[in-house]
Protein backbone atom coordinates (compact mmCIF):
# COMPACT_ATOMS: atom_id res chain seq x y z
CA UNK A 1 0.00 0.00 0.00
CA UNK A 2 1.50 3.54 -0.87
CA UNK A 3 0.54 6.14 1.37
CA UNK A 4 1.42 9.79 0.72
CA UNK A 5 3.48 11.34 4.24
CA UNK A 6 4.20 14.70 3.52
CA UNK A 7 6.04 17.38 6.25
CA UNK A 8 5.02 20.65 6.23
CA UNK A 9 8.16 23.07 7.37
CA UNK A 10 5.49 24.74 10.10
CA UNK A 11 2.14 24.31 11.39
CA UNK A 12 -1.14 26.68 10.52
CA UNK A 13 -3.76 27.91 8.14
CA UNK A 14 -1.65 28.13 4.86
CA UNK A 15 -1.26 23.69 4.53
CA UNK A 16 -5.00 23.44 4.69
CA UNK A 17 -5.90 23.11 0.68
CA UNK A 18 -2.86 20.42 1.05
CA UNK A 19 -3.92 18.36 3.88
CA UNK A 20 -7.64 18.80 2.38
CA UNK A 21 -6.02 17.61 -0.92
CA UNK A 22 -4.04 14.58 0.78
CA UNK A 23 -7.21 13.78 2.85
CA UNK A 24 -9.04 12.93 -0.40
CA UNK A 25 -6.25 11.31 -1.90
CA UNK A 26 -6.31 9.13 0.74
CA UNK A 27 -10.11 8.37 0.87
CA UNK A 28 -10.37 7.41 -3.02
CA UNK A 29 -8.67 4.38 -1.96
CA UNK A 30 -11.93 3.59 -0.94
CA UNK A 31 -11.70 1.66 1.60
CA UNK A 32 -12.94 4.50 4.59
CA UNK A 33 -16.30 5.57 4.72
CA UNK A 34 -15.98 8.47 7.23
CA UNK A 35 -14.23 11.67 7.34
CA UNK A 36 -14.25 13.73 10.52
CA UNK A 37 -12.96 17.15 10.03
CA UNK A 38 -12.43 20.16 12.92
CA UNK A 39 -13.80 23.28 11.66
CA UNK A 40 -14.56 26.48 14.13
CA UNK A 41 -16.10 28.69 11.59
CA UNK A 42 -17.50 25.71 9.09
CA UNK A 43 -14.26 27.48 6.70
CA UNK A 44 -12.64 23.91 6.19
CA UNK A 45 -15.45 22.21 6.29
CA UNK A 46 -16.86 23.77 3.34
CA UNK A 47 -13.39 23.51 1.34
CA UNK A 48 -13.57 19.74 2.23
CA UNK A 49 -16.95 19.58 0.98
CA UNK A 50 -15.76 20.90 -2.20
CA UNK A 51 -12.96 19.01 -2.99
CA UNK A 52 -14.86 15.64 -2.06
CA UNK A 53 -17.74 17.03 -4.39
CA UNK A 54 -15.30 17.72 -7.18
CA UNK A 55 -14.01 14.30 -6.72
CA UNK A 56 -17.50 12.83 -7.06
CA UNK A 57 -16.85 10.83 -3.42
CA UNK A 58 -19.64 10.24 -1.16
CA UNK A 59 -18.48 9.92 2.04
CA UNK A 60 -20.04 10.56 5.52
CA UNK A 61 -18.89 13.96 6.66
CA UNK A 62 -18.36 14.65 10.23
CA UNK A 63 -18.11 18.28 10.80
CA UNK A 64 -16.97 18.76 14.96
CA UNK A 65 -17.21 22.58 15.66
CA UNK A 66 -16.44 23.95 18.93
CA UNK A 67 -18.90 23.97 21.78
CA UNK A 68 -21.07 26.59 22.89
CA UNK A 69 -19.37 29.59 25.31
CA UNK A 70 -15.82 28.12 24.10
CA UNK A 71 -15.50 31.80 22.94
CA UNK A 72 -17.45 33.44 26.20
CA UNK A 73 -21.19 32.67 27.31
CA UNK A 74 -23.39 31.17 25.12
CA UNK A 75 -21.33 32.38 22.09
CA UNK A 76 -20.58 29.97 19.26
CA UNK A 77 -17.76 29.66 16.17
CA UNK A 78 -20.30 28.28 13.55
CA UNK A 79 -22.30 31.10 12.25
CA UNK A 80 -26.17 29.14 12.19
CA UNK A 81 -26.39 29.80 8.56
CA UNK A 82 -23.08 28.30 7.62
CA UNK A 83 -24.39 25.09 9.75
CA UNK A 84 -27.23 24.54 7.75
CA UNK A 85 -25.30 25.15 4.77
CA UNK A 86 -23.05 22.20 5.81
CA UNK A 87 -25.88 20.07 6.40
CA UNK A 88 -27.38 20.54 3.02
CA UNK A 89 -24.74 19.44 1.44
CA UNK A 90 -24.69 16.00 3.32
CA UNK A 91 -22.36 16.74 6.57
CA UNK A 92 -22.81 16.40 9.72
CA UNK A 93 -22.49 18.61 12.73
CA UNK A 94 -21.27 18.15 15.90
CA UNK A 95 -21.23 21.06 19.01
CA UNK A 96 -20.31 19.61 22.24
CA UNK A 97 -18.15 18.96 25.10
CA UNK A 98 -14.44 18.30 24.18
CA UNK A 99 -13.50 15.17 24.81
CA UNK A 100 -10.24 16.49 25.83
CA UNK A 101 -10.32 19.14 28.23
CA UNK A 102 -14.22 18.82 29.98
CA UNK A 103 -15.17 19.53 33.26
CA UNK A 104 -11.51 19.50 34.00
CA UNK A 105 -10.72 22.49 32.12
CA UNK A 106 -13.64 24.39 34.36
CA UNK A 107 -11.62 22.90 37.38
CA UNK A 108 -8.44 24.27 36.97
CA UNK A 109 -9.64 27.49 35.17
CA UNK A 110 -11.24 27.78 38.51
CA UNK A 111 -8.76 26.11 40.98
CA UNK A 112 -5.73 26.06 38.92
CA UNK A 113 -3.34 22.92 38.38
CA UNK A 114 -4.11 20.32 36.32
CA UNK A 115 -5.88 17.09 35.35
CA UNK A 116 -4.38 13.92 33.80
CA UNK A 117 -6.89 14.68 30.25
CA UNK A 118 -5.02 17.66 30.24
CA UNK A 119 -2.06 15.43 30.50
CA UNK A 120 -2.95 13.17 27.74
CA UNK A 121 -3.90 16.82 25.46
CA UNK A 122 -0.22 18.43 25.91
CA UNK A 123 1.50 14.73 25.28
CA UNK A 124 -0.19 14.40 22.27
CA UNK A 125 0.31 17.88 21.19
CA UNK A 126 3.82 17.48 21.07
CA UNK A 127 3.17 15.61 18.09
CA UNK A 128 1.11 18.77 16.41
CA UNK A 129 -1.84 20.17 18.15
CA UNK A 130 -3.48 19.00 14.98
CA UNK A 131 -2.69 15.67 16.06
CA UNK A 132 -4.30 15.94 19.50
CA UNK A 133 -7.63 17.64 17.35
CA UNK A 134 -7.78 14.63 15.38
CA UNK A 135 -7.52 12.07 18.36
CA UNK A 136 -10.09 14.69 20.32
CA UNK A 137 -12.40 15.00 17.53
CA UNK A 138 -12.53 11.41 16.82
CA UNK A 139 -13.37 10.27 20.01
CA UNK A 140 -16.57 13.08 20.09
CA UNK A 141 -17.59 12.28 16.86
CA UNK A 142 -17.83 8.34 17.69
CA UNK A 143 -19.49 9.59 21.29
CA UNK A 144 -22.05 11.04 19.36
CA UNK A 145 -22.75 8.02 17.37
CA UNK A 146 -21.88 9.66 14.24
CA UNK A 147 -18.81 7.09 13.59
CA UNK A 148 -18.54 3.19 14.71
CA UNK A 149 -15.48 2.47 16.91
CA UNK A 150 -14.72 -0.48 14.69
CA UNK A 151 -13.94 1.29 11.18
CA UNK A 152 -10.89 3.44 10.35
CA UNK A 153 -11.77 7.42 9.84
CA UNK A 154 -9.47 10.08 8.17
CA UNK A 155 -9.13 12.83 10.42
CA UNK A 156 -8.50 15.92 10.03
CA UNK A 157 -6.92 19.36 12.12
CA UNK A 158 -4.76 22.00 12.33
CA UNK A 159 -3.49 25.28 14.50
CA UNK A 160 -5.87 27.03 15.48
CA UNK A 161 -7.81 28.10 11.93
CA UNK A 162 -7.36 25.35 9.02
CA UNK A 163 -5.90 22.17 8.72
CA UNK A 164 -2.30 20.88 8.59
CA UNK A 165 -2.72 17.17 9.48
CA UNK A 166 -4.33 14.48 8.43
CA UNK A 167 -4.19 10.76 10.22
CA UNK A 168 -6.20 7.35 9.76
CA UNK A 169 -7.28 6.78 12.87
CA UNK A 170 -9.13 3.70 14.62
CA UNK A 171 -11.60 5.32 16.99
CA UNK A 172 -12.29 4.28 20.49
CA UNK A 173 -15.69 5.82 23.18
CA UNK A 174 -14.08 8.27 25.72
CA UNK A 175 -15.12 5.54 28.09
CA UNK A 176 -12.45 3.33 26.39
CA UNK A 177 -10.39 5.77 25.26
CA UNK A 178 -6.75 3.70 25.39
CA UNK A 179 -8.20 1.76 22.51
CA UNK A 180 -7.50 4.55 20.09
CA UNK A 181 -4.99 3.97 17.56
CA UNK A 182 -2.94 6.18 15.06
CA UNK A 183 -2.87 3.61 12.02
CA UNK A 184 -1.48 6.26 9.64
CA UNK A 185 -0.08 9.79 9.75
CA UNK A 186 -0.71 11.32 6.26
CA UNK A 187 0.75 14.99 6.79
CA UNK A 188 1.84 16.98 9.87
CA UNK A 189 3.66 19.97 10.21
CA UNK A 190 7.93 19.43 11.17
CA UNK A 191 7.99 22.54 13.52
CA UNK A 192 4.82 22.47 16.01
CA UNK A 193 5.52 26.29 16.93
C1 LIG B 1 -12.99 20.33 19.41
C2 LIG B 1 -11.87 21.17 18.86
C3 LIG B 1 -10.67 21.25 19.55
C4 LIG B 1 -9.62 22.02 19.04
N1 LIG B 1 -8.44 22.07 19.74
C5 LIG B 1 -7.39 22.76 19.24
C6 LIG B 1 -6.14 22.77 19.92
O1 LIG B 1 -5.95 22.16 20.97
N2 LIG B 1 -5.12 23.46 19.35
C7 LIG B 1 -5.26 24.12 18.15
O2 LIG B 1 -4.30 24.74 17.67
N3 LIG B 1 -6.45 24.12 17.48
C8 LIG B 1 -7.51 23.45 17.98
N4 LIG B 1 -8.70 23.42 17.29
C9 LIG B 1 -8.79 24.08 15.97
C10 LIG B 1 -8.78 23.05 14.82
O3 LIG B 1 -7.63 22.26 14.85
C11 LIG B 1 -8.92 23.67 13.43
O4 LIG B 1 -7.72 24.34 13.07
C12 LIG B 1 -10.09 24.64 13.33
O5 LIG B 1 -11.23 24.09 13.96
C13 LIG B 1 -10.44 24.95 11.88
O6 LIG B 1 -11.47 25.92 11.86
P1 LIG B 1 -11.87 26.76 10.57
O7 LIG B 1 -12.62 25.84 9.67
O8 LIG B 1 -12.72 27.87 11.09
O9 LIG B 1 -10.56 27.25 9.97
C14 LIG B 1 -9.78 22.70 17.80
C15 LIG B 1 -11.00 22.64 17.14
C16 LIG B 1 -12.04 21.90 17.64
C17 LIG B 1 -13.34 21.85 16.90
Amino acid sequence: MVIIVKLFEKPGKENTDETLRIAVERAKKGDIKSIVVASSTGETAKKLLDLLEKEKLNLNVVVVTYHQGFHGEDKISMPPEVEEELKKRGAKVFRGTHALSGVERGISNKLGGYGPVQVIAETLRTFGHGVKVCYEIVVMACDAGLIKAKEEVIAIGGRGRGADTAMVIKPANMNTFFNIEAREILCMPRLKK
